[in-house]
């Protein structure tokens, strides 16, 4: 997996970019608010159809452009591919190889990006939501009925949620038979959301124990497990389980106007020698386990598509002691890089790094 060309016109703070990676490491140096994040948000739009930082293409257009053109050139399985996005406040248009596609769901699969930034180290200590994210990026492009079946049920989610708040407002009791329309739907599609989820995390789990084991020396024994926010048991009937949650549960959800239970609360649980690191890790150990859930997340890919993912640094380095930046460089190896940092500290030793500066809203290779 390689990009080779990118071209930005009124993307963010970009008026017109034109960037011609290497194959190996790219980094990205500049001050703050320079546009570093902006490239690899750029890079990072075709692998799940949308931006890692925000639901809205409006936010993407650069302030006083009516509209943004995003054009990334890879290869992908061998195959030159172009990806196009037209950005514009009523719309947006994704075309492939030149052709426009129907359903951003076609992009699935044509780049595997895994993206690493500050945030996921403190995806132990984070909210839920955060761990969810950490499922639902790798999921969606290795598997893509996952991200039809996850955009399916937050449409479903967000039609039971209007139905329940309507009722509140009208002060009448909502209709059960659009409930248990409702229930069923999100039930079909919670279903094989959960399953997906399920496999994935025991994939992970057993690549993360390893890389742990690496990291630690041996010394800790790291697992980590799919919460379901409706647990169901191994061989076990998942549909049977959440249609009935949905059904017990909705007293409740009349009452306080949303719908309590269901794949959108599920979590991940993280444990490290079988004491909850969430509660129990030291603030190094949290992130080392952290650094081993996303280092897999990189072998998975790898593995699974038999290519390896292009990988996405953003201002990651300076948050990892040296031994763990030797680490994440290493499983890297064989990936194309882009690195985003402040400064060169610490950087000077890497081998095949190629630096641009990024200032005055361009890239710069020096
Ligand atoms: N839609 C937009 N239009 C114009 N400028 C934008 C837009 N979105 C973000 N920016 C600017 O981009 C800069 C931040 O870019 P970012 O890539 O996050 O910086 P960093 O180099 O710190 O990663 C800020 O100066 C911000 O004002
Ligand atoms: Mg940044």
């Amino acid at each position: 997996m390689l990009v080779t060309g990118l071209r930005l016109h009124s993307y963010r703070s970009y008026d017109e970019l034109r960037f011609q990676p290497s194959e190996k490491l790219n980094v990205i140096v500049g001050a703050n608010a320079a546009g570093k994040t902006n490239v690899l948000e750029a890079i990072h739009l075709p692998a799940v159809g949308r931006s890692f930082r925000t639901r809205r293409d409006q936010e993407l257009i650069k302030l006083g452009s009516a509209g943004a053109y995003v054009g990334i050139d890879l290869i992908s399985r061998g195959a030159r591919r172009r990806i196009e996005f037209k950005l514009r406040e009523g719309g947006r248009q994704v075309l492939v190889d030149g052709e426009p596609i129907r359903r951003s769901g076609e992009l699935i699969g044509i780049l595997n990006c895994v993206l690493f930034s500050p945030e996921d180290l403190s995806l132990v200590k984070d909210s839920p939501e955060e761990r969810r994210r950490f499922m639902d990026m790798e999921l969606c492009q290795l598997r893509p009925v996952f991200y039809y079946r996850l955009s399916q049920y937050n449409a479903a989610l967000r039609q039971r949620g209007a139905l329940l708040r309507r009722a509140i407002e009208e002060g009448a009791a909502p209709d059960e038979g659009m409930l248990d329309m409702w229930d069923d739907r999100l039930t079909e599609l919670g279903g094989d959301i959960m399953l997906l989820r399920r496999d994935f995390m025991d994939e992970l789990s057993t690549l993360a124990r390893d890389v742990n084991k690496r990291i630690t020396g041996g010394r800790e024994e790291l697992f980590a497990f799919y919460k379901p926010n409706v647990p169901f048991p191994d061989g076990g009937d998942v549909r049977t389980a959440l249609n009935e949650a949905l059904f017990r549960s909705r007293q409740e959800d009349i009452r306080r106007g949303f719908t309590t239970r269901g794949p959108h609360r599920d979590d991940i649980g993280i444990l490290l020698d079988e004491h909850d690191v969430r509660v129990y890790g030291s603030q190094g150990q949290q992130r080392t386990a952290a650094l081993s859930l996303k280092l897999s997340e990189i072998a998975l890919m790898r593995s699974e598509k038999g290519e390896a993912p292009v990988l996405l640094l953003d201002d990651v380095l300076s948050e990892l002691d040296h031994d763990r930046q030797r680490e994440l460089l290493t499983s890297a190896f064989d990936c194309q890089c882009f690195l985003t940092a402040t400064s060169l500290e610490g950087l000077e030793e890497l081998d095949d790094m190629t630096v641009f500066e990024c200032a005055d809203g361009t890239l710069t290779r020096v």
